[in-house]
Parts: structure tokens; C-alpha cells; sequence
């Protein structure tokens, strides 16, 4: 069973969003527990004010630390990066982190049993959580979001379906875009034509030896028009 706990100003964001398709059945399944927690319920003031101002002048409010280190610290028993357990990660989601990809997301299926997701509002997040609490640092693209809540649901969705028995079939995944290096081939369903537009015969012929040489040339000419970088 993998846990989420997620860290936000908005957890109502989630209430919804985690209760479709492949996440819902694997929350159902037990295979996954997905936590929101509000970060105000760390604060100790009376107001619960999670920002204040950035030191040396500028635009904006900056998340503070406090409340982060109290709900990660509650989370996880531990307010140390190098007190974690080795299963424990804590990630936090910033335009500034190394960028998230189906590597990254596998990793983490296969070597987590909790995952603390912190979300950034504002201008971001105070340095010292990333310094001191963080074991991850995560980037969803190259884009700045204005909160870190669509970033971490990009993340558990991605890692989710990834998870023993999350897809229909174990090896759906196999054969998805990013697993092999390459884009998945191009898929078609009836009807077999449609506006003058044909499915390729191949795939009408009911010889699979064919039809897995014409997918493995189509995944790679589709990755070779649309990211060649990763042919590289
Ligand atoms: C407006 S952004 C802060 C941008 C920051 N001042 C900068 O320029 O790097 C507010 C929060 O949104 C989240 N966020 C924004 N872009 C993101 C991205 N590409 N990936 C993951 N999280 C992102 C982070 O949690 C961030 O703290």
C-alpha cells in the first residue's frame, strides 16, 4: 500500500479530483490512500497565517517554513531529511526541481511506501524546506502553475497507474509512451473507415507478426515526427 499525504492551502482541490477512473479503483482496491491535509492546521497563531514577506524586498508572500516542517514532522514521525525512512519521500513540487517523467514516476511506484507532497502558492516556498526536508524537488515542465495542487495531481496520477494491479492487465503499462524510449503506436477501433479516412490494412489482416512489426515501425516514425529527441 502506498500512501499520499498531500500538503496544500486548497485540499478541497483533491476531494474530487482523486474520485475518477484508474485513481478511484485503486483507492478502492487498497492499493493506494490518498490524504489532503490543510496546511493551516500547523500554524499556532490565532489568524493561522501559512506566508509573510520575503526578506530583502520584493513581490509577493512566501510560503513559511513552520507549518511545513510541523505537518512533515506529523506526517512522518521525522523533521530531518536524513532521518526519513528510506521508503519516505518527501517531494516538493517547484518549477525550479528536476523535471518529473515516466522514469521518475516509476522509481518512485516501485521504491515508496509514503509520499509527502508539498504544494507551493505565491511567490514559492521559504529555501530552508527544500534544504533540510525535502528528498525531492520536482518539476512538472517547464512552465510556472500558479500552485503546486495540478503538479502534485499530475504526479499521483502517473505514479498510481503505475502501482501492481492498478491497470486492468499488469502489462498495460509495459507498452505505453516512455517505456520503451519510444511514443506508443497509434491506435484505431471501428469503424474501419471514417470520412474517407482508412484504418491501415495491416491492422484489419489478423496477422500478428505484421501487425507488431507495422506498430513498432509506426512508434517510431510518430517519436521520430513529434520528439526526436528521444531517439537520441
Ligand atoms: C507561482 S509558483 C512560484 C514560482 C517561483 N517564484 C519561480 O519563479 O520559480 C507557485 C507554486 O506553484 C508550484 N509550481 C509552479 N510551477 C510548477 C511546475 N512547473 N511544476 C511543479 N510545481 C509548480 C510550486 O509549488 C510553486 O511554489
Amino acid at each position: 500500500m502506498l500512501r499520499f499525504d498531500i500538503i496544500s492551502i486548497f485540499p478541497e482541490f483533491f476531494r474530487e479530483t482523486v474520485d475518477y477512473g484508474i485513481v478511484r479503483r485503486a483507492r478502492a482496491a487498497g492499493l493506494v490512500e490518498i490524504t489532503a491535509h490543510d496546511l493551516r492546521r500547523w500554524t499556532s497563531d490565532k489568524h493561522h497565517v501559512v506566508d509573510d514577506r520575503p526578506f530583502g524586498g520584493g513581490d509577493g508572500m512566501v510560503l513559511k517554513p513552520e507549518p511545513l516542517f510541523a505537518g512533515v514532522e506529523a506526517l512522518t514521525g521525522k523533521a530531518r531529511r536524513e532521518d526519513f525512512a528510506q521508503d519516505t519521500r518527501v517531494v516538493l513540487l517547484s518549477p525550479q526541481g528536476r523535471v518529473f517523467s515516466q522514469a521518475v514516476a516509476q522509481e518512485l511506484a516501485e521504491n515508496s511506501t509514503q509520499i509527502v507532497l508539498l504544494c507551493g502558492r505565491y511567490e514559492g516556498v521559504d529555501e530552508r524546506v527544500s534544504d533540510a526536508l525535502v528528498t525531492d524537488e520536482l518539476s512538472i515542465g517547464d512552465y510556472v502553475l500558479s500552485g503546486g495542487e495540478t503538479a502534485a495531481m499530475v504526479m499521483i496520477d502517473a505514479v498510481v497507474r503505475l502501482l501492481p494491479g492498478a491497470l486492468g492487465s499488469d502489462t498495460s503499462a509495459v507498452f505505453e509512451s516512455f517505456s520503451e524510449g519510444l511514443l506508443d503506436y497509434p491506435h484505431y477501433t471501428r469503424p474501419p473507415e471514417f470520412r474517407g479516412m482508412k484504418v491501415p490494412d495491416v491492422l484489419l489482416s489478423g496477422n500478428h507478426a505484421e501487425i507488431e512489426r507495422w506498430r513498432k515501425d509506426a512508434a517510431r516514425r510518430k517519436t521520430q515526427r513529434n520528439r526526436p529527441d528521444l531517439l537520441k
